[in-house]
């Protein structure tokens, strides 16, 4: 049962595939997350304000109703490299589903809220894009985002396949493993583009959130494209998710 008595504290992810709440007790500790498949946010840029603030209502209403408290404030993401106006623009769909923004990060140091790395690189493979801090020290050295990510493997397998796109996608997600050598160019893709991010040298550890990369075995695929020693992690689409509820 979650805990009724302590304070929460609210995340928003207006990701490209998914729009996901989660909320953390005084702990950091994980108590609820929800989510909707909706593609009213692109890459940052809410492209359909509306259906980003229904859906986040929708959350809202349920989590308000499952946790027994009113949710007035979260704090919520953008990937890297996004513009101030597109950023302010998800602060605004906060606002318009009654929602207080009372913070605004980038969704690569969000992910790395909760995967504290001091050295290496954290990198979120998300429906739309691919995103990667370097971090040295505990200091964060550079921070990009690039195009490509779990929807440019879609077009793959629906070209592959003859499905459409969003047919393609639910299979993806329920046959991934059957699917690993169909996509693997793709995923070698978001390994170059990971490559490149990180400056073209090992970063040290590379860490994968993000829900791109959670067909069985695209991880090895990007440590074999790579070289260097890459971890991922068990539903590592909710990483960023939780990260920005604990930022
Ligand atoms: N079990 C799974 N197997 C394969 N792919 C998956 C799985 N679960 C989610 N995905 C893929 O992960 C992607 C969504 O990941 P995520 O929720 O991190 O993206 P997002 O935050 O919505 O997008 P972005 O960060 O690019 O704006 C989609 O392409 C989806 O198909
Ligand atoms: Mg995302």
């Amino acid at each position: 049962m979650p805990d009724r008595t302590g304070t929460l504290r609210f995340g928003v992810d207006l990701g490209t595939a998914t729009i996901v709440i989660a909320a953390v007790d005084d702990d950091d500790m994980p108590v609820w997350w929800d989510f909707v498949r909706e593609s009213a946010v692109r890459d940052g840029v809410v492209v359909d304000f509306q259906g980003a603030v229904k859906a986040v209502a929708h959350l809202k209403r349920s989590a308000e109703a499952a946790l027994a408290r009113s949710i007035d404030e979260a704090a919520t993401a953008y990937p890297p490299a996004v513009p101030l106006a597109d950023c302010r623009a998800c602060a605004h769909v906060l606002q318009q589903a009654g929602i207080e923004c009372r913070r605004l990060v980038d969704e690569v140091s969000a992910a790395n809220a909760l995967l504290a790395v001091a050295d290496g690189a954290v990198v979120d493979v998300g429906g739309g894009s691919t995103g990667v801090g370097v971090f040295a020290d505990g200091k964060l050295l550079s921070l990009s985002d690039r195009a490509g990510g779990g929807h440019h493997l879609d077009l793959i397998v629906a070209g592959r396949l003859r499905l459409p796109v969003e047919q393609a996608e639910a299979h993806k997600r329920s046959h991934g493993a059957e699917l690993l050598d169909i996509v693997r160019p793709g995923i070698e893709r978001i390994a170059e583009s990971i490559r490149q991010q990180c400056g073209n040298r090992s970063p040290g550890v590379v860490h994968l959130a993000g829900g791109a990369l959670r067909i069985p075995g695209a991880d090895a695929v990007v440590e074999h494209y790579l070289g260097w020693e890459t971890r991922s992690y068990p539903h590592s689409d909710l990483i960023t998710p939780f990260g920005i509820a604990n930022s």
